[in-house]
């Protein structure tokens, strides 16, 4: 840190037109916190700490809070912990998404506000890394991320049951008839037994792994267990890199670059990871002007082997992974296709890294690019008269045999008609129709909630259909599985192709061309164009955070940041 920059607790003072006075001022309620005038002196280690007791998977942050202000202690800095929201994925309505960009405005703000000269960022349920690094990257203090890791798995009736595919698993026999209440209640008390983050590569693990990847994190600790002692350790480590870090600033702008974002990209595919993921790494990139296009997605894709076997698209889970080498065994693997020369926070580059580490692997879990798991990346990008700026595609968690097909469409126009007749015995549905859902979109009233998932029709799923193609402007949980175009942008809200589609329709989808068209002539569509009518409440009929969430808030192919949140000038 440069000597003429004010360091610790005169740092951003509170302005009272005497900075002398607002120091005194600051120092003496500071004391009032039992800190000595010594202790006052040190630089501080800020911990933006999204504990809640509406949020299960950071139950453990306590513990970990004291690991990592021992670290601070340690590296010579004052660890000063601050509370930011939290988003507990399923306590949340009408979806955490919509709160994402609330949190990262309240983790950028109160860094920026506050005397800190670094940052430790706690965090780990689905929406809360992304949040953290949009708002650490546009706040650009020096800042590391800790995640709270992955929960451990459970037994139900002699079967391994983690958290979230097995949920759906499980709710899927229990639609089908497959297993009675009593089966399902059991397994409701024993999905999610642990303090940590879903078991699985869905959202959250995958977002850890993207961290760490992009160098924000400390290498090594993206899957360590939440429950186990390596997991306290990394926080003490952290702790210590983040005082470290006073002394040597590395910013987030330094670390995530073009670059690093592009080797966060092979990551996200080498581990099959969630859909979410690819909206989260877009607008933690666009706060620092880097854009994440779609096209290069594919060209990525069809470069990037699969190479875990992880739940929801195999069948081991986080706590294998960590096992079997974590996220250090697949950079090695893929070592040939990144950018070796980014800088981490630890000071080192990537490169740097991967020659120090030789650790363990476990060919069960992690394969190896010559016997990858899938040849092509876990993920690809749609476009087409449907998707003029692209839909996302797991082809890596989806039927193959449905990859190149044309089917009937079956239109819900929104989230309360899909429930209101999906399970409709008198449905007009067969399983080689595609499954449409409308207004589920970012701008939507629904706020582009994980329902693209769309069930089976009961109809067809008591006959055994497990798959279908089903196609929205929402998203997917990063535990679920299926042929499931998503993030269809523009969405059907502000008038996209997709709210044109009506029942009856014919779709064409290609995943080797990276299609999907909407089999109508040009001039009925632009007679349904006209008659369109937007379905959604305007912002000037809203108020508060709602508000500024319609007025602002981006398509899926930019993120769904805000548009005020990116950077001034583009
Ligand atoms: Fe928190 Fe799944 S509910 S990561």
């Amino acid at each position: 840190m440069s000597q003429d920059q004010p360091q610790g607790l005169a740092r951003g003072l509170t302005n009272y037109g005497d900075p002398d006075f607002s120091v005194y001022l600051r120092r003496s309620f500071a004391a009032s916190m039992g800190y000595s005038q010594e202790v006052l002196k040190k630089p501080i280690v800020g911990i933006a700490n999204s504990f809640s007791g509406f949020n299960n998977c950071h139950r453990h942050f306590p513990e970990l809070l004291e690991a990592v202000k021992r670290g601070v202690l340690l590296g010579g800095g004052l660890p000063i912990e601050f509370p930011t929201i939290s988003l507990g994925e399923v306590f949340l309505s009408p979806t955490s998404l919509k709160f994402r960009n609330l949190m990262a405005i309240d983790t950028e703000e109160m860094i920026r506000a506050q005397p800190m000269d670094a940052v430790v960022l706690m965090g780990g349920c689905d929406k809360t890394v992304p949040a953290q690094l949009m708002g650490a990257a546009s706040a650009d203090l020096p800042a590391i991320q800790l995640v709270a890791g992955p929960m451990m798995t459970s037994r139900h009736e002699g079967e391994r049951l983690g958290a979230c595919t097995d949920c759906r698993r499980f709710w899927g026999k229990f639609r089908a008839g497959e297993i009675n209440k009593a089966q399902i209640d059991d397994i409701e008390g024993r999905l999610a037994t642990t303090a940590g983050t879903c078991a699985v590569m869905g959202t959250a693990s995958t977002m850890a792994c993207i961290a760490e990847t992009l160098g924000m994190m400390l290498p090594g600790t993206a899957a360590i267990p939440a429950v186990h002692a390596d997991r306290l350790r990394a926080a003490e480590a952290t702790g210590m890199a983040a005082a470290r870090m006073i002394h040597n600033p590395i910013r987030p702008s330094q670390v995530i670059t073009e670059k690093s974002v592009e080797n966060a990209l092979r990551v996200l595919l080498a581990v099959g990871g969630s859909t979410n993921a690819i909206i989260h790494l877009t607008a933690v990139a666009g706060r620092l002007g880097i854009k994440v296009s779609l096209e290069r997605l594919n060209q990525l894709s069809d470069e990037t082997p699969v190479l875990v076997n992880l739940k929801p698209v195999g069948q081991h889970y986080m706590e294998d992974f960590f096992f079997a080498g974590g996220i250090g065994a697949v950079l090695r693997e893929i070592r040939p296709l990144l950018h070796l020369d980014c800088l981490t926070v630890t000071g080192e580059t990537l490169g740097d890294r991967l020659d120090a580490d030789t650790g363990r692997i476990d060919r069960n879990v992690i394969a190896s690019v010559n016997n990858a798991e899938e040849p092509e990346g876990g993920l690809v990008a749609l476009f087409g008269n449907l998707a003029p700026r692209g839909a996302i595609l797991k082809r890596s968690a989806a039927d193959r045999s449905l990859f190149e097909k044309e089917g009937r469409a079956v239109v819900f126009t929104s989230l309360a008609d899909l429930s209101a007749r999906i399970d409709d015995p008198d449905l007009d549905v067969t399983e080689d129709d595609f499954l449409v859902l409308q207004n589920a979109g970012p701008r939507s009233a629904s706020g582009m909630p994980e329902a693209g998932y769309l069930p089976i029709p009961k109809k067809l799923s008591s006959k055994g259909v497990k798959d279908m193609v089903r196609i929205s402007d929402a998203r997917m949980s990063g535990t679920a599985f299926g042929t499931i175009v998503l993030h269809v942008a523009p969405e059907a809200a502000v008038g996209g192709p997709l709210a044109l589609v009506r029942n009856g329709d014919r779709i064409r989808i290609s995943v080797r061309n990276r299609e999907i068209e909407l089999l109508v002539d040009e001039a009925e569509l632009e007679a349904r164009r006209k008659a369109f009518t937007p379905d959604v409440v305007p912002p000037e009929k809203r108020r508060g955070y709602d508000r500024l969430y319609a007025e602002q808030v981006l398509q899926a192919d930019e993120g769904c940041d805000f548009d005020m949140l990116r950077p001034v000038g583009g």
